[in-house]
């Protein structure tokens, strides 16, 4: 015991034990030398012993839900990580202090957005002298290798573009001009936008969406999270497959679905697909192209309506994305 207790009292992480009464009855040196416990925290109730509000409320979350709860405390530049295990005779309180973590993803953040920023207008240069050389020139082989560059550069502008979307919708800095939007429409704009790319694959976008069905949402975020949606329904599809938009109330939420008859996402992945940059399987994702930003850029967009997606899908079935907007 007493190993354990000299480990518990050097260690760099915060322990707690509250009662089935609710009352402190252990805490490590951590919890006081942070400033998270009061000093005359012993056999206090908890929600006197306590400095921030955050923990009170995560503590009687868990002894009301009787379940594990693990949520972030941020307190100015501090992070905490907190995890609650509930127990037949109290609750045991683990923190740990992630605000170097913290700092290093904004730091990244950061370096991202600028480098993005820094490299807008050299490509767009590029592109256009290339648009311009392309045109000028008569022999046939030189032109296909302008042209090839020309399509590199073209990725690289949406590869820029797309970072520079997701950074300011992270940042909260990017103003959503919210209103009254009609899906229907948006969805046959989208559509318009794709069908080329469908037709090669001889894809069916089917439109299900009721032509009175309004949702509440900034309209151009609202066009590029279906385009990223539906750009996936046909680029992850098979020969002669369907990708179709439908949508609905549920509860306070517009409901809308996109789902394909694709290739599928494998149940292990589905949980990382939202993340930068994050792609299946490198082999076939490399024959379509794409940077593994599109279903990030949908879930911000989401966010920052107030709202969620959820997907689920089936190897070699297909997949669907529900999108859940907040109604008015
Ligand atoms: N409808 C879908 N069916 C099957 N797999 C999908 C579907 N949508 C996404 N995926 C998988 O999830 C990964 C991430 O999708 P995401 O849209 O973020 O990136 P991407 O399509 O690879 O690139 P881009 O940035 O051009 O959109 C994809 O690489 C693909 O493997
Ligand atoms: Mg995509």
């Amino acid at each position: 015991m007493s190993i354990l207790s000299d480990f518990l009292r050097e260690v760099d992480e915060g322990y707690a034990v509250i009662n089935i009464s609710g009352r402190v009855v252990y805490a490590n040196d951590f919890m006081i030398k942070r400033g998270i416990l009061k000093k005359d925290w012993e056999g206090k109730p908890y929600y006197e012993c306590f400095n921030m509000l955050s923990f009170v409320s995560a503590i009687a979350e868990c002894i009301a839900e009787k379940k594990r709860i693990k949520t972030l405390v941020e307190h100015e530049d501090v992070g905490y990580s907190v995890d609650l295990f509930p127990a037949k005779d109290g609750i045991l309180l683990r923190i740990t202090d992630i605000t170097q973590l913290k700092r290093y993803e904004r730091s990244k953040k950061e370096f991202i957005a600028n480098v993005s920023h820094e490299l807008k207008t050299p490509i767009t240069i590029i592109k256009s002298i290339l648009e311009t050389l392309i045109e000028e020139e008569q022999d046939e082989k030189k032109k296909n290798m302008l042209e090839r560059a020309l399509r590199r550069s073209e990725d690289m502008k949406s590869l820029v573009e797309d970072l520079l979307i997701i950074t300011k919708l992270e940042s909260g800095e990017e103003k959503l001009g919210k209103e009254s939007v009609n899906l229907w429409e948006v969805v046959e704009l989208v559509f318009d936008d794709i069908m080329e790319m469908a037709q090669d694959k001889k894809v069916q976008l089917i439109n299900r969406v009721d032509k009175s069905f309004k949702v509440y949402a900034d309209q151009e975020k609202l066009t590029l999270l279906l385009l990223n949606l539906v750009d996936n329904g046909v680029k992850y599809n098979k020969m002669n497959g369907e990708v179709v938009v439908n949508a609905y109330i549920q509860d306070t939420y517009a409901v809308i679905e996109v789902s394909d008859t694709g290739i599928g996402i494998p149940k292990e992945h589905l949980p990382f697909v939202f993340e930068r940059f994050y792609r299946v399987d490198s082999s076939r994702s490399k024959e379509v192209g794409g940077t593994g930003l599109g279903l990030s850029i949908v879930k911000h967009i989401a966010l920052s309506h107030g709202g969620k997606v959820q997907v689920e899908s089936k190897e070699g079935e297909g997949s669907r994305f529900r999108v859940f907007l907040p109604l008015k």
